[in-house]
């Protein structure tokens, strides 16, 4: 079926929402926290679930299915041209301790359900189509957000890393892998991809912001996706008695980090632009006892920007501050780790078109945006030309329970990316 054929018979393009909200329902009970919060952790029994889930639906929508060593899973539907380098769209389904339901996971079975619509429309793709399950998009249990598609865009960096990575309870990123069955989790560089394995990659997503819902806009078309960076701190003081230690004599682990979460925020809003952002997201005290001057504190550190280069002076800045208040203090600056500073990405100009007038032929209103929060797209863009479709989610709430999205934008968020896939696969 050619092209035009296949655009003139669009209003033959019919998303089963039903079915995809019973998914998504059903995928949220794979859950370690109690309804309606989801907590799907990486390499846990729930993720396992997950993963199962996807690969049975891939399956069942005749799909074929990979999983390369560390579980990033692949199904794809060969296309007439398969030595062409395929379309692939894709997003995560780990869920952060007491989120939502659709972060991640409206990208991952939206992909299957538009595989799904453009079958049941006798679309035949030329290049073949991969719908990718990306492993760990949360930074959640070993700090490193965008885990999986970070190695698939070939980070050395990140597979040095991971061979000493352990979790909060000392489990090795390994160890971890394989107690979820990846057994070949070793071999790292069978991960990566070449540059050009795709000639496209798009990604549907919640926008996680309150843009497309105040404005009564359908469809988000992502230009670019702000910088993130994350920072570990430890202090460490001498701690003692809540009582006996008078307060000439202390150096308070805990107060030092108190101080420099305030200094996060003192930086950023002096960034002088609204986009730059700073979130103290974990902040620990040990011992953690009422009566026991905190001898150690350890906090993370997100801070993002549009702005590369501002939100590095940030970064420098922070550990300007990390120094001058363990100096006065007293205590010591026993970590600081920039974990990740990851530049941002542009998405590809004939992505972006081709959302555009999918989105026009849907007859769906849409507006291009920027990405506030990252996504495993960030990573695709160094090894293929990237677009993001986003979709209005209730009060731009995310990263909570109260997460939502009506089943109706998601469907309309569905068609446009089946439309352009259908559009890039033929291109
Ligand atoms: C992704 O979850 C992010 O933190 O932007
Ligand atoms: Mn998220
Ligand atoms: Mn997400
Ligand atoms: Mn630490």
């Amino acid at each position: 079926i050619h092209e035009s054929h296949f655009l003139n018979s669009l209003s033959s393009l019919s998303v089963d929402a039903e079915t995809l909200q019973k998914q998504i329902d059903e995928l949220s009970s794979f859950s370690d926290s109690p309804a309606p919060s989801v907590t799907r952790i990486l390499y846990s029994e729930k993720d396992v679930l997950s993963r199962r889930y996807i690969k049975n639906l891939m399956e069942a929508s005749g799909l074929s299915v990979r999983e390369d060593a560390i579980g990033n899973i692949f199904g794809r539907w060969t296309g007439s041209e398969p030595e062409l380098a395929p379309v692939s769209t894709g997003s995560h389904t780990d869920a952060i301790p007491y989120s939502g339901k659709y972060d991640g996971v409206v990208g991952v079975l939206g992909a299957i359900e538009a595989i799904n619509v453009l079958k049941r429309s006798s679309f035949k793709p030329k290049r073949s189509l991969d719908v990718i399950m990306f492993t760990s998009e949360e930074p959640t249990r070993f700090g490193i957000g965008c885990l999986g598609s970070r190695l698939l865009a070939g980070s050395k960096e990140l597979a040095q890393q991971l061979e000493k990575t352990v979790d909060g309870q000392n489990v090795s990123f390994f160890y971890a892998a394989k107690s979820a069955g990846y057994m070949n989790v070793e071999k790292l560089s069978t991960v990566f991809l070449e540059k050009g394995s795709y000639s496209a990659f798009v990604e549907l997503h919640i926008e996680q912001g309150p843009i497309l819902e105040e404005e009564a806009t359908s469809i988000g078309i992502v230009t670019a996706i702000a910088a993130p960076a994350s920072i570990k701190v430890d202090f460490e003081g001498t701690g003692g008695h809540a009582g006996a230690v008078l307060m000439p004599k202390r150096n308070d682990a805990g107060l030092a980090a108190a101080e420099l979460a305030l200094a996060v925020e003192k930086h950023v809003l002096e960034s002088g632009s609204i986009d730059t952002v700073g979130t103290v997201g974990i902040l620990e005290l040990h011992p953690g006892a009422i009566n026991s001057i905190p001898s150690k504190s350890h906090l993370e550190i997100d801070t993002r920007d549009i702005d590369e280069e501002r939100r590095n002076s940030v970064i420098d800045k922070i550990y300007e501050s990390a120094l001058s208040i363990s100096k006065r203090r007293g205590v010591k600056l026993s970590e600081y780790k920039i974990v990740n500073q990851d530049p941002p990405a542009l998405s590809d100009e004939l992505i972006i078109k081709a959302a555009e007038s999918a989105s026009q032929e849907l007859e769906l209103t849409y507006k291009k945006m920027i990405s506030r929060a990252y996504h495993d797209a960030l990573f695709m863009a160094r090894v293929s030309p990237m677009g993001m479709i986003f979709i209005p989610c209730y009060k731009g709430y995310s990263h909570k329970p109260e997460e939502f999205a009506t089943i109706d934008h998601i469907a309309d968020g569905v068609k446009v990316l089946a439309l352009t896939l259908a559009k890039l696969s033929l291109s």
